[in-house]
């Protein structure tokens, strides 16, 4: 096997786009296109991954860290010379360069070791990966003389109308021979439509210097569009949804409606589990076995265990245990542990808090900066005063504590182990071991005050 290189176009800014955020940052199925591109890039077996960075060069080397070596294109003059700028690091090396755009973030690692596969049997300099586009509006045409070989590629803004009429486009990926690559583009010139130096331009100056060039042609446009406008970030990400949907379902995850089922592309889900439809799950989540989560629940870098069910709720950067009931209506919030077989009920916010196992809180609460111990039972509307308008306090209940509806327990307090507190109480004190505790104002009953009210008036 050759020496493998590759290089991934990411200097420009996405005019077209119209957006602060430079183009190859914009999330396809919530990860960044360029990203996207790297991660199949690093399932081939690549000595040198060089990205071109230029527009928004800092963010883009912030997103990609170091998988991969970068080289600053200063002045956006097309994607020729934007190839040329990782010449300092490629240049005379023997073997073969995979160049890809930054804004083809559907291409899979297979098509691009389909395509290096191809270039390598038939001793190609250059090899194209094309497809055929019902709407070719935007991109290069493959040119092929009429013994069906590859001459050249005209950009669309170039090309005349018959030549627009040609289904065949390039894809912007490619596979060349890395020395034939870098002294083909010293002959690329900017006399074109744009004033750009276009990197197709290479194939033509291959062939005339009588080199082999040949295409892979892939059946499948989906994966190659390009995305240079809102329009196509949608089609994208809707392309991209059905493929990451389809590919829970084949691994045994029950999709009630995919159509309405938002799962970005590195959450991971149990078999048997079932996703209800205005489900969102998003960021690194993992979902364990026989779970269901939704209808209309939105589940952001949670890791949730097995047979759990979260219904009509919203969950982020939390840890949820096995068999645990969350919702209708729950929140969870940041930093939660939410431990096996606990129960989050109908307008319930857990902020930062530990829940221990077996636990409770069934309706109506607010439960932050807590530790809850096992087997706790928190009634109906109570709630953990944590802030005092300047700092946050911890609450602690321990084990088998009993909360009775309407608390308010004052932090920083800990109610010691069994205890109860009686329903409606303002908590400020620890309340010690099996207790009970009861802060409230004592009722009193006045007989027969009403009629004597009505009397004097
Ligand atoms: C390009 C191809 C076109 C192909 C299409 C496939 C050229 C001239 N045209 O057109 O044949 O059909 O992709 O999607 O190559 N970039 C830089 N520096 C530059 C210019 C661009 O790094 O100076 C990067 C961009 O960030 C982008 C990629 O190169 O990721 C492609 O540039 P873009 O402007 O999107 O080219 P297209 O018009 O899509
Ligand atoms: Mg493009």
């Amino acid at each position: 096997m050759s020496n493998r290189y590759a290089i991934i176009l990411a200097a420009g800014q996405g005019t077209r786009m119209k957006s602060k955020l430079y183009k190859v940052l914009h999330p396809v199925c919530g990860k960044p296109m360029v990203q996207h591109v790297i991660d199949q890039v690093n399932q081939l077996q690549i000595e040198d991954i060089v990205t071109v960075i230029g527009h928004g060069a800092e963010k883009v080397q912030e997103q990609l860290g170091d998988s991969c070596k970068y080289a600053l294109q200063e002045q956006q003059l097309g994607t020729a010379h934007a190839v040329m700028q990782a010449e300092s690091v490629l240049a005379g090396k023997s073997g073969i360069t995979l160049v890809i755009c930054g804004d083809t973030p559907l291409i899979k690692a297979e098509t691009m070791e389909a395509l290096i596969a191809l270039h390598e049997k038939s001793q190609a300099k250059a090899t194209i990966l094309t497809a055929y586009a019902d709407q070719p509006d935007g991109y290069g045409r493959v040119l092929r003389s009429e013994n069906g070989l590859v001459e050249k590629i005209v950009e669309h803004k170039d090309a005349s109308v018959e030549e627009r009429y040609v289904k065949e486009i390039n894809t912007g990926t490619y596979c060349f021979d890395n020395q034939a690559l870098f002294s083909a583009l010293k002959k690329v010139s900017n006399e074109n439509v744009q004033g750009e130096y276009y990197l197709p331009d290479v194939i033509e100056i291959l062939k005339q210097a009588g080199e082999t060039v040949t295409a892979f042609q892939s059946s499948n446009f989906d994966e190659t569009l390009g995305v240079n406008d809102r329009v196509a970030l949608s089609q994208a990400e809707q392309i991209l949804r059905k493929r990451i949907n389809e590919l829970h379902m084949r691994n045994g995850v029950t999709i009630v409606d995919p159509l309405t089922t938002y799962i970005e592309s590195d959450v991971k889900i149990g078999q048997d589990s079932i996703i209800y439809p205005g489900t969102m799950i998003k960021g690194r989540s993992v979902i364990g076995t026989d779970c269901q989560v939704g209808p209309q629940s939105e589940i952001i870098n949670c890791v949730i265990g097995n047979g759990t069910e979260i219904r009509q709720s919203v969950a982020q950067d939390s840890q949820i245990g096995n068999t645990v009931k969350v919702g209708p209506f729950a929140h969870i919030r940041p930093e939660s542990d939410i431990q096996d077989s606990v129960k989050i009920g109908n307008f319930v916010e857990i902020k930062k808090s530990v829940f221990g196992k077996g636990s409770k809180a069934s309706h109506l609460s607010y439960i932050g900066d807590a530790e809850v111990g096992e087997n706790v039972n928190i009634g109906c509307g109570s709630i953990t005063v944590n802030y005092d308008g300047k700092n946050k306090y911890l609450t602690k209940i321990e084990d088998d504590v009993f909360i009775g509806c309407n608390s308010n327990l004052v932090a920083p307090v800990t109610i010691a182990k069994g205890a109860y507190v009686a329903a409606g109480s303002t908590i400020t004190k620890d309340v010690p071991q099996e207790a009970l505790s009861v802060a409230r104002a004592r009722q009193v009953n006045k007989e027969d005050y009403v009629k004597k009210l009505k009397f004097n008036n």
